[in-house]
Order: structure tokens, then C-alpha cells, then sequence
């Protein structure tokens, strides 16, 4: 951890990112499953947890406040908006933050201010202590290689420092330059200040370039080069197609981080787990399965291929069978369910119970050892201990209307109840203890412990009657 005294941060995230060709603003387009600035703020989160933060806002201000506000996990970092009204450059993005109540404030504290893109989801925390680590002079630059540097400023190396040149100003001479700047880097704030009341917007894009500060800096012998080996590290993201990509390395690190640690997976590279996915080892992932959110996979746990489990915790020995889709919801230990179950948000599937396929539940909450086996859906139930639900089963809880505000209605069906195949219940409506629901029944009104409930339409055997119908026509 770095010494977090010293330093603040400010996150460059007022462009509306218009190659994205998306009406989201850029640094909120999602990378398995969270918004990308999300990755940067990680990173300074683990590498400087005490340091002030500005994040620089524009376009799409508010939808960007409130996605960072609303995450628990920044909730102990010190955070600052800083508004951008109009996006001139990533100079004047730095010039916003520097004036602004945060600025004055880094500048009596003394610290050095970092400066990093918003749109680098692959950033991580040993790049930033990195860089904090090396701090020295009027400016501290970050630059890496790559092997394709199209896109990047090329830095431009020359007596005593560097310049660098975007490639849209750049020469196909410097065009073929591989070191790159990537937007990082650290300034001494009153050197900034200075450096950033001279920037002039004659360059391609008419914008004030943050990188002409670097120029500045070499003048007065004050730069500093830190350059980082792992390039893809460094990645920013401009389009849909880099976006992609940053998602395909994001997600086979994080597989690899959980494989090493003892969780098996049968096609690492079709799996994606967001950052707050906690798995245990002994636990096994299959093909194509997308884990997301605040998920808890228990130790034993096998989730099968295809599976899509956002928020849920998933218990010991579970067995999740292909193709199921859960949201904020729970499975307790040893349950079995699938393939295809659908768990909407607000659902508990109890220890050791069973779901089979073809299953919806929504707010619905199955005691220990439940078993809906095949195509039922059921929604704002309670259901107790060792109950059985037959194929087909139907909890009616919406009538078309909305009584004090409440939409649907709670269907009970208490411990050791029965409901055989092909009935409904018509909430609100109790089963009772041990009751009995006869196949083909809807419940209209409660069912008391023990009873027999039984309504459907008797049934009258016309014997002969087959043939005779045959006979009137009626085609087979
Ligand atoms: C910038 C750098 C380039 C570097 C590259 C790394 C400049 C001029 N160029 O180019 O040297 O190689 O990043 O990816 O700095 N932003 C604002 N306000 C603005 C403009 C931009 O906040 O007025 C933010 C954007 O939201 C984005 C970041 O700054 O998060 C970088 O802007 P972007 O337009 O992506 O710059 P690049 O063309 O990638
Ligand atoms: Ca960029």
C-alpha cells in the first residue's frame, strides 16, 4: 500500500465517448457486468484507500455520480465530483479539477496529484502504487509499448525527456513509434496549474491536450519516465470492439485468479465473473456461465454450463443444472435445480430441496426440503418444510387490480402439504399443515390442516358414447 499522504487522484470521465455509439456515457459502459470506471477506482481503492479522489464529470453527469455513489464498496473512499461543463480536452478536464474546491484543497495539503483515464477497465492497483512509488520532479509519466500503439500519443523521447504526439498530429515517422502515453500520469500541482494556463488548441482535434504539459515539464528538466512492461495493463477502451476485448483479458484473469485458488473450470475462456464474485475451492463452474454481482458460490457447489447467477448466493453442495437464470436471490445447501429454473429477485430455495425444470419463482420463499420438480411457477409464496408440489403448479397472485398500493397477493402453503399436478391457488390464500390438494384443483379459499381439498368437475363415464361420436363423423 502506498502512502496515500501524499498523493490524490482525479479520473478524467467527462466524454460522452461518441465512438462507443452508445447514448451511455463512456466510463459507465459495462465490463462484466460494472461500469468501467469502476475498474479504476478499484484500483486506487487497493493501492491508496485514504487518498481523495475527484472524478471529473460531463457528459451524462448525473447517471455517472449516481452509478459510483450507489456502490457499497467506495462508500469508505473520499470521492469528489467535479463538473466539466463542456468537453474542450483533456487539459482543461485537469484545469476543471485543479480549480475546483478539491484542487485548492490537494494544493494546501501538498499532495501530487495523479491524473488517470476513466476508460481503462484492465487498470490495476500495482500500475497506480507503481507510479506513486516513483514519483519524482515536475511531472511523473507512465508509458508501456505496444505492439500496436495506433490510437495512443506516441512519446516522442528527446535530450532531457519527451513530447508527445497524438496520433492524429502525429508523422508517419512518429506513427511508428511503439511507446505510448496512456493518461496517466502524476503533476506537481502548482507546475500543472502554470502549465495548463499555456496550452493552446493548435493541434488536429482543436482540443487542450493534457499531454503538452509532459513538453513543458522536459523545458525545465522536471519529467520523469516510469514505464510499465505489461502493456494490455494499459488498455484503453474507444469503441465497442475494444470494449470487447478489455471484457475477454478482464475475464480470463479473473478466471485464472479463482482457478489457482481451487475452483475448477470445464472452458475457462466462455466464463465471465464480475469483481465482487466471491467462489469457493472445491466449487465448479461450467461453459458460458455468467456470474455476476454481490455471488457467493459455496465450497462443493457445481453450477453447470450456461447458468446466469446475478447477486445469489449459492450453497455447499448445490447443484445448479445447465441453463438457469437467478437474480438476487438464495440456494441453500445441497439443493438441486434445473436445468432451466428461473429464480427472480427475492427468492430462497430452503437446504436439501428440489427444482426441476421449467420452474419460475418470484419473492417466493421454499423452506427446507421442498420439492417442485417440473414447470410450476410461484410467486409471493411462503412454502414450509418437506412439502410437495406436483407438475404444473400455478400460484394466481394478480387479479388485475391494485388494492393499497399492492399489486399481488401471498399464497401459504404450510409444512408437510401436498398439492398434486395441474392445480392453481388463487391468492391470497392458505394451504394448511399436511393438507392435501387433489390434481386439477384451484383453490379459491383456504385449505385448513389436514383437509382434502378437492374442486374439479366430477367426472361420468357414457359408455359406448367413442364409437358413437365415430360414427356421427367426427374425424380421428
Ligand atoms: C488520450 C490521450 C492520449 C493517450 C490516450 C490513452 C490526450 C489528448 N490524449 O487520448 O495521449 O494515449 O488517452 O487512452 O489526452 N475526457 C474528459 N474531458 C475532455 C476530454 C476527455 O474528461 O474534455 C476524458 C474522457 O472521458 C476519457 C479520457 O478523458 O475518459 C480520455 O479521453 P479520450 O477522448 O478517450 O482520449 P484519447 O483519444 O483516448
Ligand atoms: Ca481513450
Amino acid at each position: 500500500m502506498t502512502n496515500s499522504n501524499k498523493v490524490a487522484f482525479s479520473i478524467l470521465a467527462a466524454g460522452k465517448g461518441t465512438r462507443m455509439k452508445s447514448p451511455l456515457p463512456k466510463v459507465l459502459s459495462s465490463v462484466l457486468g460494472e461500469p468501467m470506471i469502476f475498474g479504476v477506482l478499484d484500483s486506487i481503492r487497493v493501492a491508496a484507500p485514504d487518498a481523495p479522489v475527484s472524478v471529473v464529470v460531463g457528459f451524462g453527469r448525473e447517471e455517472v455520480k449516481k452509478a459510483i455513489a450507489s456502490e457499497p464498496r467506495f462508500s469508505a473512499m473520499s470521492i469528489d465530483f467535479v463538473l466539466q461543463e463542456e468537453q474542450l480536452g483533456t487539459g482543461h478536464a485537469a484545469k476543471c479539477a485543479l480549480e475546483s474546491q478539491w484542487g485548492k484543497r490537494i494544493k494546501d495539503e501538498s499532495r501530487s496529484m495523479v491524473i488517470l483515464p476513466g476508460d481503462f477497465p484492465l487498470l490495476n492497483s500495482d500500475v497506480v502504487a507503481k507510479l506513486v512509488a516513483e514519483i519524482d520532479g515536475k511531472v511523473t509519466l507512465l508509458t508501456t509499448e505496444r505492439p500496436d500503439p495506433t490510437g495512443y500519443g506516441r512519446v516522442i523521447r528527446q535530450e532531457g525527456g519527451a513530447r508527445i504526439v497524438e496520433q492524429a498530429d502525429a508523422s508517419p515517422e512518429e506513427q511508428s513509434v511503439k511507446e505510448v502515453a496512456v493518461s496517466i500520469y502524476a503533476f506537481d500541482p502548482e507546475f500543472l496549474g502554470a502549465a495548463l494556463s499555456e496550452l493552446k488548441t493548435d493541434n488536429a482535434q482543436g482540443e487542450y491536450y493534457l499531454p503538452d504539459v509532459v513538453f513543458a515539464a522536459t523545458r525545465e528538466k522536471a519529467l520523469k519516465i516510469v514505464e510499465w512492461r505489461e502493456y494490455e495493463d494499459l488498455s484503453g477502451v474507444n469503441d465497442p470492439w475494444e470494449l470487447a476485448l478489455a471484457s475477454e483479458k478482464l475475464a480470463l484473469r479473473r478466471v485464472k485468479y479463482h482457478a489457482q485458488n481451487g475452483v475448477r473450470f470445464d472452458d475457462p475462456k466462455t466464463v465471465r465473473l464480475g469483481s465482487q464474485v466471491e467462489l469457493s475451492p472445491g466449487s465448479r463452474v461450467g461453459a458460458g456461465c455468467e456470474l455476476e454481482g454481490r455471488t457467493k458460490v459455496a465450497e462443493g457447489a457445481r453450477i453447470e454450463a450456461d447458468c446466469t447467477i446475478r447477486n445469489t448466493e449459492v450453497g455447499t453442495d448445490v447443484h445448479v443444472k445447465r441453463g438457469c437464470y437467478f437474480e438476487d436471490s438464495a440456494v441453500d445447501a445441497r439443493v438441486k435445480i434445473g436445468p432451466y429454473a428461473h429464480l427472480r429477485p427475492g427468492s430462497r430455495v430452503g437446504a436439501g430441496s428440489k427444482i426441476g425444470n421449467f420452474v419460475e419463482l418470484k419473492k417466493t420463499e421454499l423452506s427446507e426440503n421442498v420439492a417442485v420438480s417440473h414447470l410450476s411457477y410461484l410467486g409471493d409464496a411462503k412454502v414450509g418444510k418437506d412439502v410437495n408440489i406436483g407438475c404444473g403448479f400455478i400460484t394466481c397472485n394478480f387479479d388485475g387490480r391494485v388494492i393499497d398500493g399492492k399489486r399481488k397477493h401471498e399464497t401459504i402453503i404450510e409444512d408437510e402439504a401436498f398439492v398434486g399436478s395441474d392445480c392453481q391457488t388463487v391468492a391470497p390464500v392458505t394451504v394448511g399443515k399436511g393438507a392435501y390438494v387433489a390434481s386439477g384443483t384451484t383453490v379459491t379459499k383456504n385449505v385448513p390442516e389436514d383437509a382434502l381439498a378437492v374442486g374439479r368437475v366430477k367426472q361420468e363415464n357414457k359408455l359406448g358414447y367413442a364409437s358413437r361420436l365415430r360414427g356421427m363423423g367426427r374425424s380421428r
